[in-house]
This record gives structure tokens, C-alpha cells and sequence, in this order.
């Protein structure tokens, strides 16, 4: 298949191109304005065999370019940190839903097949059993909030005007080439330096733990055999608290417990986030990787590869958040 991917040099959408050119032998462009979590380095190893467009969603000419040939596209490009979208919501609505919106038009001009990457946090938080795919929508936070009208624009575009959409809302994802400002990442190379572990809260919160490849091989069956104007959920296999998840990096990396410092909680901290995939499941995908192992191996990736951290941890991607993200900064 030709696909336009964007976000694809992103933790998600990276994994997810290497999955598509390596078992697929799909034609892959990647569109991505390689923010402070988009890295040409995390496609290092493909990069010869995709084509690559550097610009923003938001921008119709860059889609116009980027999407010439492609039969379908796939969009996982978003502004992704909840924490940062507390401190400042500007840049999650103009990607998350103009972008959102700026390729949705791309794909109707051109007929194109329509895949939105969306996120278990649209259902808001559960105290008890799974989300479904048609619980309610009640996001909490900017994030989750801009994710929530993408969704819903996504939706309208099938109503409307037929376009062949379909949305795959995953639960939280860890492995390879995640930024670490993320939970497990962050805590990873903290206890690697032997930094302290900021736990939000009390730590007992619940996420749902998804490993970055069941996500994409999941994200790719909804776009080969989804039905158009459907939402799939993919969820991981295992729930943890965050504390547990915390002390198992611990454990894997030979750090002191003692580096665990309990910090203010997030404002409207989602308690526990879990979903159901039983229609993906009918649809024939499974996941594959329990928490226990993929986290074992995600240690193990970020052990060998401080090449691709090091300069993350050093700050060179400090002037990124000066110049974008000063408000948030402050905040
Ligand atoms: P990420 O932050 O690692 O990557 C996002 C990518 O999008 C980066 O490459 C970035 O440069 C690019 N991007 C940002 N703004 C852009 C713009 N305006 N135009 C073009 N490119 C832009 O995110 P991720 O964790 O890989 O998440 C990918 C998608 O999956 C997102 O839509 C997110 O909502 C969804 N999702 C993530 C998780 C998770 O746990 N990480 C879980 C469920 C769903
Ligand atoms: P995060 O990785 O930001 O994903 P999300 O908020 O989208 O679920 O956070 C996962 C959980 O870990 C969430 O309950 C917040 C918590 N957390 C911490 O306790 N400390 C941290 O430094 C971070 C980044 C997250």
C-alpha cells in the first residue's frame, strides 16, 4: 500500500513505519514537523527506503506535497504530553484538531482511505471495568480534550461526506524510541543517572500497558480490515499502578528505591484509564507482549541505546521548548 504517514517520526508512528516497510512492503511517506518528539534518528535504520517531508499538518501545502501518490493516510501526528498541555493547550489544538482537520480535507478531495490514531484518554477515567467503544465521551485534559473534537471531526467527515474513516484508540504505550518525558522512559533513564523519580500524587494510579508494537501491527489491521465509519480500541494486556510499574524499572535497572520522591499530583489527574478491545480482537488481532517482558526489553533498549538519549538528557532540546513552549515553562 502507498501510505501517507504522519506524525511518523514520532515513538508510535516510527515503530509503526518500520513495521509496514520491513513486514509489508508498503511504500511509506512520512510527513512530520519534527517537534522536540520527532526525530529523524528514530527512522535511521528505514530511512532509505521511505520517502520523507518535513512540514506540519496544519499547513495544506505540505499535506498536498506530501500526500501525492498515497492511497490511504494514517495520522498519528499530535502534540502527546498531558502535563505539557495543562501548561500550555495552544499547540495541542492547532495539530490536534486543525491538523486533524487540514487532512481530513486532503482526504476527501482525493478519496482517500482515512485512519485517525486516537487515545484511550477520550473516555476520560474508569474506576471500575473497561471502556468500550460506545462509552461516552469525557475527556479531562487539553490533551485529551483536542484528541476527543479530532475524533468527533473524524466521525462527522464519514457522516458527511462518506469518507472512509476509521479511528484506533489505543491505551498507554511503552518500548523503543519514546521521549522521556513520558512515565516509563523518564523513570528509566532517571534510575539509570540515579535522579530522583518524581511519582505523581500517590502513585496508585491505573494505566492500561500497551506494548508500541501491538500497537502498530493493531493500528495497521484497523486500516486493512476496519469498517469504515468504525472505532476500534486496542488495549494492552496488563493494568498496573504507577508505583508498581516504578519499582519494577528498579528492579531492572539495580537503582536505589530510595530515588522514588512523591511529587504534587497533576491537575485532574485521571485516575484509571482501561479498555476493552474485544471488537479488535473479533477483528483477528491480539497483542502479543505482556507487561513484564516488553518492559524487561524496553530497559534493555534504552540500556544500549544512549546514543539516541544522550542528547535528549543533555539538553539540547532545550532551546525547542524555549521557543515553543515558553508559557508552559513558566507555568
Ligand atoms: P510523540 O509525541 O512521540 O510523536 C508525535 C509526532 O508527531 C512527532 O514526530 C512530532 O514531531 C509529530 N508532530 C507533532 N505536531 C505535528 C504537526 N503539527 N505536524 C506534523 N507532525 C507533528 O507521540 P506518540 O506517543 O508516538 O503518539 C502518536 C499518536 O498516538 C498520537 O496521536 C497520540 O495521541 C496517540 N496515542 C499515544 C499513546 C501513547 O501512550 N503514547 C497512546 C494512545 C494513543
Ligand atoms: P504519562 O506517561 O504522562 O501518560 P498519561 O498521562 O497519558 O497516562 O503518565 C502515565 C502515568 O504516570 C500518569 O498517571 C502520570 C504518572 N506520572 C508520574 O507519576 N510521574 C511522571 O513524572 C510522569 C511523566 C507521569
Amino acid at each position: 500500500m502507498r501510505l501517507l504517514v504522519c506524525g511518523g517520526a514520532g515513538f508510535i508512528g516510527s515503530n509503526f513505519v518500520r513495521i509496514r516497510v520491513r513486514e509489508f512492503g508498503d511504500e511509506v511517506t512520512v510527513l512530520d514537523k519534527l517537534t522536540y518528539a520527532g526525530r529523524r534518528e528514530n527512522l535511521h535504520d528505514v530511512a532509505g527506503e521511505i520517502r520523507f517531508v518535513a512540514g506540519a499538518i496544519e499547513d495544506p501545502i505540505a499535506v498536498a506535497d506530501a500526500v501525492t501518490g498515497c492511497e490511504a493516510i494514517v495520522n498519528f501526528a499530535a502534540e502527546t504530553h498531558v502535563d505539557r498541555s495543562i501548561a500550555g493547550p495552544e499547540a495541542f489544538l492547532i495539530t490536534n484538531m486543525q491538523g486533524t482537520h487540514v487532512l481530513l480535507e486532503a482526504a476527501r478531495e482525493r478519496s482517500l482511505r482515512y485512519l485517525q490514531v486516537s487515545t484511550d484518554e477520550v473516555y476520560g477515567s474508569i474506576e471500575e471495568g473497561s471502556f468500550t467503544e460506545t462509552s461516552p465521551l469525557a475527556p479531562s485534559s487539553p490533551y485529551s480534550a483536542t484528541k476527543t473534537g479530532a475524533d468527533l471531526l473524524v466521525s462527522s467527515y464519514f457522516h458527511t461526506y462518506g469518507l472512509e474513516t476509521v479511528i484506533c484508540r489505543g491505551s498507554n504505550s511503552y518500548g523503543p524510541y519514546q521521549y522521556p518525558e513520558k512515565l516509563i522512559p523518564l523513570m528509566i533513564l532517571n534510575a539509570f543517572a540515579g535522579d530522583r523519580l518524581p511519582v505523581y500524587g500517590d502513585g496508585r494510579n491505573v494505566r492500561n500497558w500497551l506494548f508500541v508494537e501491538d500497537f502498530g501491527r493493531g493500528i495497521g489491521h484497523v486500516l486493512a480490515h476496519g469498517v469504515p465509519g468504525e472505532v476500534y480500541n486496542c488495549g494492552g494486556p496488563d493494568e498496573c499502578e504507577n508505583l508498581t510499574v516504578v519499582k519494577r524499572i528498579l528492579e531492572l535497572t539495580g537503582a536505589l528505591e530510595s530515588l522514588i520522591e512523591y511529587v504534587t499530583d497533576r491537575l485532574g489527574h485521571d485516575r484509571r484509564y482501561s479498555l476493552s478491545s474485544q471488537k479488535l480482537r473479533a477483528l483477528g488481532w491480539e497483542a502479543q507482549v505482556r507487561f513484564e517482558a516488553g518492559l524487561e526489553r524496553t530497559v534493555n533498549w534504552y540500556r544500549d541505546n544512549e546514543r539516541w538519549w544522550q542528547p535528549i538528557r543533555s539538553g539540547a532540546y532545550r532551546d525547542y521548548y524555549e521557543r515553543h513552549y515558553s508559557r508552559a515553562l513558566k507555568g
